[in-house]
């Protein structure tokens, strides 16, 4: 199965999301994340053999990820992926250090993912084209209280994103 983790946003910040995503379809065009599927992602594994799944999770059980508030306050555009994209100005130290810690975990257990390194981004659009200009966006407070691990499942038009497991922060 397609696996990844992310930090999974609350539905008033998934709203947010979905509002700055309207904003910058406006200015970008392109394909919306599905509001429902809304995330961003840790590490990706990608295909993973079911009976992996648990060493994955034992992997997870390792790592306690500490209470961190961020504030999305960036509209980007790649254009290497014409993806635009919803990121923070400051990433907060303690989610570095979390996806290091959860990395290290994966990597211990020889649990492959992909090692491209960390840009914390939240993709809203894809196939977009680069904008003139951003258009000027409320910041959104996110308070990351825990991550999930996450299953891609193919649908004929898109994917569906489950949550397989989550885990709480500690404050
Ligand atoms: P993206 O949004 O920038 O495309 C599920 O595919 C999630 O895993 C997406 O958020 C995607 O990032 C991310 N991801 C990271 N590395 C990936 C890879 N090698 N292949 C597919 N998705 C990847």
């Amino acid at each position: 199965m397609r696996l990844f983790f992310a930090l999974w946003p609350d539905d008033a910040v998934r709203l947010q999301l979905a509002h700055w995503s309207r904003e910058l379809r406006a200015a970008c065009g392109g394909r919306p994340t599905r509001k429902e599927n809304l995330h961003l992602t840790l590490a990706f594994l990608g295909s993973v053999d079911d009976e992996r799944v648990a060493e994955v999770e034992r992997a997870a059980n390792e790592v306690a990820p500490r209470v961190v508030s961020l504030v999305l306050d960036l509209a980007g555009y790649w254009k290497h992926n014409r993806i635009a994209w919803a990121g923070a100005s400051t990433v907060p130290a303690g989610l570095d250090a979390f996806v290091a810690e959860l990395r290290s975990a994966l990597a211990r257990a020889h649990i492959a993912f992909d090692p491209k390194g960390f840009v914390s981004h939240v993709t809203l659009l894809r196939e977009a084209r680069e904008p003139e200009a951003m258009p000027a966006l409320d910041p959104i407070e996110w308070q990351l209280d825990g991550f999930a691990l996450v299953q891609s499942v193919a649908l004929p038009k898109g994917s569906r994103y489950e949550i397989r497991k989550s885990w709480k922060g500690r404050a």
